[in-house]
């Protein structure tokens, strides 16, 4: 926890985007792993999860705004 908003501090300060998947609301439909697969990818357990905080090819905000529980965040 700690760990994770020291991370979140660091982020802000050095005006850099962190993107998560909310593993309790993703229902594995795959719209942002089709949509990007550099940014994000399934798990064995059908849960997506980001592996990219940045991505030259797609809109991260974009892709999250467009899951349809609102599962990603991009802070
Ligand atoms: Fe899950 Fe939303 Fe992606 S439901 S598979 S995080 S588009």
């Amino acid at each position: 926890m700690l760990g994770g908003r020291l991370l979140l501090r660091l982020c802000y300060y050095y005006d850099m985007v962190v993107v998560s998947v909310d593993r309790d609301k993703c229902i594995g439909c795959g719209l942002c792993t089709g949509t990007c697969s550099e940014c994000f990818e399934m798990g064995g357990d059908n849960i997506a999860r980001a592996i990219k905080n940045k991505c030259d090819t797609c809109d991260l905000k974009e892709i999250a705004d467009a899951c349809p529980v609102s599962a990603i965040t991009v802070k």
